[in-house]
C-alpha cells in the first residue's frame, strides 16, 4: 500500500526500518538490557544536541517538557518571561500560567523573530528567573537567532535561565547547546527527527539542575531531579517508558548521526531553497521576515487567493499532504514542511503535483 506523503510540520514520515524497529519484543524497563539501550540513546542524543551536560528522554510529547522547563527553572515568587511571536510562544505562556507562575508576556508581530533587544528590554525590568523562547516558530515559519539572544542575555542578565523550544528545529537546523550557553532545549520526536510521536527529548544545563534544587514543588512526572536521580542510579526512569518508541529512536538516531548533523542541516536548507524558488515562481510570498526563514517549514501567503481548504484537499487526493495555516493564519497562509527525511527529490515530486492543481 502506498501511503500519502507528509509535508506537514509534524508528524513527519518515519523511515520503514525505524517503524519496524518498534515491532521487536518488549523488555522490562528495570533490566540491564534496557539500561544499556537507554544509556546508549542518551549518548546519541547528546551528540545530536551538541552537549556534554544532561540529556533527558521522556514519554510525552514536546509540550510535556515545556511544562518541565517552567517547573524546574522558576523559583516561587520569581517570574518567567514569555516571548510570543506565534502559536507556540503562546502555548508556552499558557503552560506557565496554568502552572501558577507569574509570566510576563511580550507579544511580537507574527512573522517576526524574537530579537535580542526585545528580550533584554523585558529582562531589564527585573525579577526573572528564566526566559522562554521558541527557536523555530512552526506556525509562522520563522527561525530566531537563538545564539545571538543567548549571548546578549548571558552578558546582561547572567542569572536568567534560557529555555528554548526546539520542537521543529532540533535535527533540522543548527543548534549547539553547550557552545551557545543554553539551559534547556526541548524537542518532540515527530518533527525533524522523523520519529513517531510520543517521546520528548531535552538537553539541560548543570546550572538549571542546581536551580531546580531550590524549587520545592516541581511536580513528579516531570521533576528533572527525580529523572536525573533514576538515570544516575542505573534505574533508568521512574515511570514506565514507551519502550517500543525507544527502539525506533535507537535506529533513527543512528541514521541521523551517520548522515551527520551538518549534512542534515544543509539538506533541510536545500529543500527550503527549492520551496522558496517554487513559491516565488508561482507568485507566493513568504510570511517570515526576510533573513529569518525557517529551514524546516515554509509558511506562504495565499497571494493567489486560492480556496486553500480545497487546494489542500486536492493535494491530499493526489497523495501529498501539506499544512494549512495555523490558528489565526488559516485561510491566509499555507505551510510546506521540509524536515525529517525529506530530500530535494521529494520536494520536486511535491511541486510537480501542486503545479497540476492550479
Ligand atoms: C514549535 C512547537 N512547539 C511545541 C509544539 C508542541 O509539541 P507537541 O505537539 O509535541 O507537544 C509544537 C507542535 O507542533 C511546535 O511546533
Amino acid at each position: 500500500m502506498t501511503h500519502a506523503r507528509l509535508y506537514i510540520p509534524g508528524p513527519t514520515d518515519v523511515p520503514q526500518d525505524a517503524l519496524e524497529a518498534q515491532a521487536q519484543p518488549l523488555m522490562g524497563h528495570r533490566s540491564a538490557e534496557f539500561a544499556t539501550l537507554f544509556y546508549r540513546l542518551a549518548d546519541k542524543l547528546k551528540r545530536i544536541l551538541h552537549t556534554e551536560q544532561h540529556a533527558f528522554i521522556v514519554t510525552a510529547s514536546g509540550s510535556g517538557l515545556q511544562e518541565a522547563a517552567v517547573r524546574n527553572a522558576v523559583r516561587p515568587g520569581r517570574k518567567i518571561l514569555n516571548m510570543v511571536a506565534g502559536a507556540f510562544g503562546d502555548r508556552w505562556h499558557k503552560i506557565a500560567i496554568a502552572n501558577g507562575y507569574e509570566s510576563v508576556r511580550v507579544d511580537l508581530a507574527w512573522g517576526q523573530p524574537v530579537r535580542p533587544e526585545d528580550v533584554l528590554a523585558a529582562l531589564d525590568k527585573g525579577g526573572f528567573d528564566a526566559v522562554a523562547i521558541v527557536h523555530n516558530e512552526t506556525s509562522t515559519g520563522v527561525i530566531s537567532h537563538v545564539a545571538e539572544i543567548a549571548r546578549a542575555v548571558r552578558d546582561k542578565h547572567p542569572d536568567a535561565l534560557l529555555l528554548v523550544d526546539g520542537v521543529s528545529s532540533v535535527g533540522g537546523a543548527p543548534l549547539y547547546f553547550d557552545d551557545w550557553g543554553l539551559d534547556l532545549v526541548l524537542t518532540s520526536s515527530q518533527k525533524a527527527l522523523a520519529l513517531p510521536p510520543g517521546l520528548a527529548f531535552a538537553a539541560v544545563s548543570h546550572r538549571l539542575l542546581q536551580r531546580a534544587a531550590e524549587i520545592p514543588h516541581r511536580g513528579w512526572y516531570f521533576d528533572l531531579l527525580l529523572l536525573e536521580k533514576y538515570f544516575r542510579n542505573g534505574r533508568t526512569t521512574p515511570a514506565t517508558p514507551a519502550i517500543t518508541l525507544l527502539y525506533a529512536a535507537d535506529r533513527q538516531f543512528d541514521r541521523i548521526l551517520a548522515e551527520g548533523l551538518n549534512a542534515r542541516w544543509a539538506r533541510h536548507r536545500r529543500c527550503m531553497e527549492m520551496t522558496h524558488a517554487w513559491a516565488s515562481e508561482r507568485g507566493f510570498t513568504r510570511f517570515a521576515e526576510p533573513g529569518y526563514e525557517s529551514p524546516t517549514v515554509t509558511c506562504l501567503k495565499n497571494d493567489r487567493g486560492l480556496d486553500l481548504a480545497e487546494f489542500i484537499a486536492r493535494a491530499r487526493a493526489r497523495g501529498m499532504i501539506i499544512g494549512a495555516g495555523y490558528g489565526p493564519l488559516k485561510g491566509e497562509t499555507f505551510r510546506i514542511a521540509h524536515m525529517g527525511e525529506r530530500k530535494p527529490a521529494d520536494m520536486a515530486a511535491l511541486f510537480a503535483v501542486l503545479d497540476e492543481l492550479f
